[in-house]
């Protein structure tokens, strides 16, 4: 988590740090701050909370220089404070650090610089970092640098200043994104691409290991010893404006609008026909036939993304699936080996339990197959073959637009392998590439329905818990809904298995425990109408989330949302849909902060 941004030019730094630093919010928001050479000081001004406090300090104490770091911080080591808010000093004051990632064997390493003399000012595990260059400084940073990076152990995404050598500005990288940014006459380092993108679109994407040292007219990438490492340019590809809210309130509710665009890219060149094709990469029939076994591991609404997935993969390839949360996966000596692929699903592509969870898998001798948003991520960069979701930038912090280009994703990849080994029929992949391609005309019909969504988020606002049930793939949405409301609008919500209501949870359901009920899958529709009874039988007042021509089950429910009619299998990618609106909707009636809820980070980069 964190987000880090970096500057050295010929221009004034704070404003830019800040602009900056305004695209990295998403990745934390207890507080904020910029460190900027001045002079011969280094000048810190940093604020708790969000970064408009950082802002209204500057107005009154804005520091001026062409050089500095900046920081954006989601807590770990130390609770939000003054003394805990990026960036950090050593005891001098001649070095600033900012830092995303957690220093794992800060504790001892701490231990050991203050019985040299060092004095600490914060809780942080980042404050070492400043400390251990400040001891092994002799007059060249780049070398105190590379020392200080033998002596910590964990994730690190650094920006580094020094009073003694103005005009050069450090960026070091392990197990946390970094790009450079390729200016004229100035250069930059963030911890992600929106936050340069106003300036450039051109970079370098950092690999683990290595260290950039900029100045405003030259870029030199080495390897921690010291190697020249030579990068090939990426050229961004989208503009700053798609990270921009464009006239929406929020950004979650312009990504739950960009949804039918985002369809079309996600399928854009990957159907002919009955065919679905992978241009991206080549994957050998020899290949695909050793694999006897799906995994599939993810984080949060990744996580979700890959419920729905098991059954896609399980019908269409007829082996079996697993899927596991990433951070349970590698510490469960998981089954996984030479015969097993291991599709690892991440918006970000930077998800640290994700990415652990891929090298333990490839570690395993799996191949695996990332299904992703970000070009350039480590996750990307790490997997064997990457199936992208072209749902452009992803800002709010609940994701939308991820979620369901990835399910949308999950059956091409699916109809893709089924193909390959012969066992999907070309009628039935017809069927479902109609139903995917119909996507983006059946959601902008569910997103005409404002005024309802409103009016049913009006009811759900007052609620203290919400339940979500729901069958198979229904169950597998329930879930997202789920997490859809509870992260953003505070309301607990849980989602059940409807079947297993009355295994423990029906003892909960009163009137004042309303409950959604997701009646899509028709296979086990009469299913979920008699648990919609055992429900109401209890007082509960119940939501339905059904198909368009349902006469049925507005009979035993109290009211109803339809979704379009669209091929069954398909559908999970609009269910979740009407799911997503009430749960922003709830959330801005009960005045929460949307883009940036308490407590969470767009980017989980700590385990
Ligand atoms: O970037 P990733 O897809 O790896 O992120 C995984 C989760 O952190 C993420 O989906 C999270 O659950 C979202 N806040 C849910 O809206």
């Amino acid at each position: 988590m964190c987000g880090i941004v970096g500057y050295v030019g010929r221009k004034e730094a704070t404003p830019i740090l800040v602009e900056g630093l305004r695209k990295l919010e998403y990745r934390g928001y207890d507080s904020a701050g910029v460190a900027v050479l001045e002079e011969d000081t280094i000048q810190i001004v940093k604020a708790v909370g969000k970064l408009s406090f950082l802002e209204n300090k500057l107005q009154k104490e804005k520091p001026t220089g062409n050089i500095g770091i900046g920081h954006t911080r989601w807590a770990t080591h130390g609770k939000p404070s003054a003394e805990n808010s990026h960036p950090h000093a050593d005891c001098s004051g001649d070095f600033a650090v900012v830092h995303n990632g957690i220093i794992e064997n800060y504790l001892e390493l701490k231990e050991w610089l203050m019985e040299q003399g060092h004095v600490f000012s914060s809780e942080t595990d980042t404050e070492v970092v400043a400390h251990l260059i400040e001891h092994y400084y002799e007059g060249d940073l780049e070398e105190a640098v590379r020392k200080t990076l033998q002596r910590i152990e964990g994730s690190y995404a650094l920006g580094i200043l020094c009073k003694k050598e103005p005009g050069k500005l450090i960026g070091v990288r392990k197990d946390s994104p970094l790009v450079v940014g390729i200016g004229e006459g100035e250069n930059f380092i963030a911890s992600d691409i929106p936050a340069i993108l106003s300036h450039t679109r051109k970079c370098y994407l950092i690999d683990d290991g290595e260290i950039c040292i900029l100045t405003p007219d030259t870029i030199k990438i080495t390897t921690i010893s010291g190697e020249i490492v030579n990068k090939e340019i990426f050229n961004v590809s989208w503009d700053a404006e798609a990270a921009e809210k464009g006239g929406f309130e929020h950004f979650m509710l312009k990504e739950i609008y960009e949804q039918p665009a985002a369809f079309r890219k996600t399928l854009s060149g990957r159907t002919a026909g009955n065919k679905v094709q992978f241009p991206d990469f080549h994957l050998p029939m020899e290949t695909v036939s050793q694999w006897k076994k799906i995994y599939i591991v993810g984080c949060g609404t990744a996580y979700h993304a890959g419920l729905v997935g098991k059954t896609v993969f399980e019908q269409l390839l007829r082996i079996p699936v697993e899927v596991d949360i990433a951070s349970e996966f590698r510490y469960r000596e998981p089954l996984v080996d030479e015969e097993t692929l291991v599709i690892v699903i991440s918006q970000s592509g930077e998800t640290a339990d994700t990415l652990a969870a891929l090298r333990e898998a490839k570690h395993k001798g799996a191949a695996v197959l990332a299904i992703t948003n970000v070009v350039g991520s480590s996750i990307s960069r790490e997997a064997d073959f990457v199936v992208y979701i072209w749902a452009g930038p992803e800002i709010a912090v609940a994701s939308t637009k991820a979620y369901t280009t990835m399910l949308v994703a999950e059956y091409l990849l699916a109809l893709y392998l089924g193909q390959l080994k012969g066992l999907v029929s070309d009628t039935l992949a017809g069927e479902i590439i109609n139903a995917l391609h119909s996507l983006p005309e059946a959601t902008d019909r569910i997103l005409k329905e404002t005024a309802k969504y409103k009016e049913v988020a009006e009811y759900f606002k007052d609620k203290h818990d919400v339940f979500f049930i729901g069958r198979g793939f229904d169950w597998a949405v329930a879930l997202e809904g789920s997490l859809k409301l509870k992260e953003i609008s505070y309301i607990h919500a849980e989602a059940y298995a409807a079947g297993e209501l009355k295994h423990g949870t029906l003892a909960l359901i009163t009137q004042e425990t309303p409950v959604i009920a997701l009646c899509v899958q028709q296979k086990t529709y009469d299913k979920t109408l008699s648990n919609i009874k055992e429900v109401k039988a209890r007082d509960a007042q119940v939501l339905a989330i059904a198909v368009e021509g349902d006469t049925e089950v507005g009979k035993y429910v109290d009211d109803v949302i339809t979704i379009p009619e669209i091929n069954n299998f398909v559908a999970p990618v609009l269910t979740v849909i009407p799911l997503q609106l009430i749960a922003y909707y709830a959330a801005v009636a009960r005045g929460c902060n949307v883009d940036q809820p308490r407590n969470l980070a767009k980017s989980v980069t700590v385990e």
